[in-house]
């Protein structure tokens, strides 16, 4: 006899039981949301497109609500949006009126089809257009034109989308590569597997 198991029901919910005693019940969804980085970042008051792809939790600063992404985007992990810029709290006693606020906000908007590098930081009143790519590491500092690759520090123009895209295809996935991607997959299943059973 089991004595200790768990009862599915439809709403997604599961109740543990104990001698077929209800001992506690916990949501499924609960697992899902904490990787629900879109979700929560439209409860912030980002406004985000469709079909869209965030590795982690981005930091969207103060301001979220002037961050606007389209469809179609994948950020990788620790992005950082900085819509606004408060060095003037260094420089008052150089104002005329020091009560004066002269601190620089801007929105950030990102097109469609783009995809942002690890530990990317963008600053205030910056867009980077459609079909872009900005490179691991890089610090956005200006407006990036559509279909056009940049990265560094300040952020620079690499190369066109169209021509990365074209190196990619010739250079594709070799065996190695491929047993490696599979590799981490499987990872990554596992500890998925390991939160679920650590979250019941
Ligand atoms: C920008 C990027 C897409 C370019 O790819 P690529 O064309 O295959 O890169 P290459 O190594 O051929 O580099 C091309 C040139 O760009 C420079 N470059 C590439 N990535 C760069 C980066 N992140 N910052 C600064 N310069 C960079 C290279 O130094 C090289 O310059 P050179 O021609 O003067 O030697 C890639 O380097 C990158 O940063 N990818 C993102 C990685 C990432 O964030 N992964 C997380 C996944 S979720």
């Amino acid at each position: 006899m089991k004595i200790l198991y768990k009862k599915k029901f439809p709403t997604g919910k599961r109740t543990v039981y104990f001698l077929s005693v209800p001992i506690f019940t916990y949501s499924q969804k609960k697992m899902v949301n904490k990787f629900d980085f879109i979700g929560k970042a439209r409860q912030l008051g980002v406004r985000i497109g469709e079909d869209c792809q965030f590795t982690d939790m981005p930091n969207f600063g103060s301001e979220p609500i002037f961050i606007e992404i389209g469809n179609h985007v994948l950020l990788s992990f620790g992005i950082c949006f900085v819509t606004h810029d408060s060095s003037t709290y260094a420089c008052h006693s150089f104002f005329n009126d020091p009560k004066k606020v002269h601190n620089k906000l801007g929105k950030i908007k990102v097109g469609n089809d783009v995809f942002i590098g690890c530990n990317t930081t963008i600053l205030p009143g910056c867009t980077i257009g459609n079909k872009c790519v900005v490179g691991a590491c890089s610090l956005v500092t200006k407006d990036i034109p559509d279909g056009e690759v940049w990265a560094g520090n300040p952020a620079h123009f690499i190369t066109t989308t169209e021509k990365l895209a074209k190196k990619k295809e010739q250079n594709s996935q070799t065996e190695f590569q491929q047993k490696l991607f599979q590799e981490q997959a499987a990872f990554k299943q596992q500890l998925l597997e390991k939160e679920l059973k650590k979250s019941q």
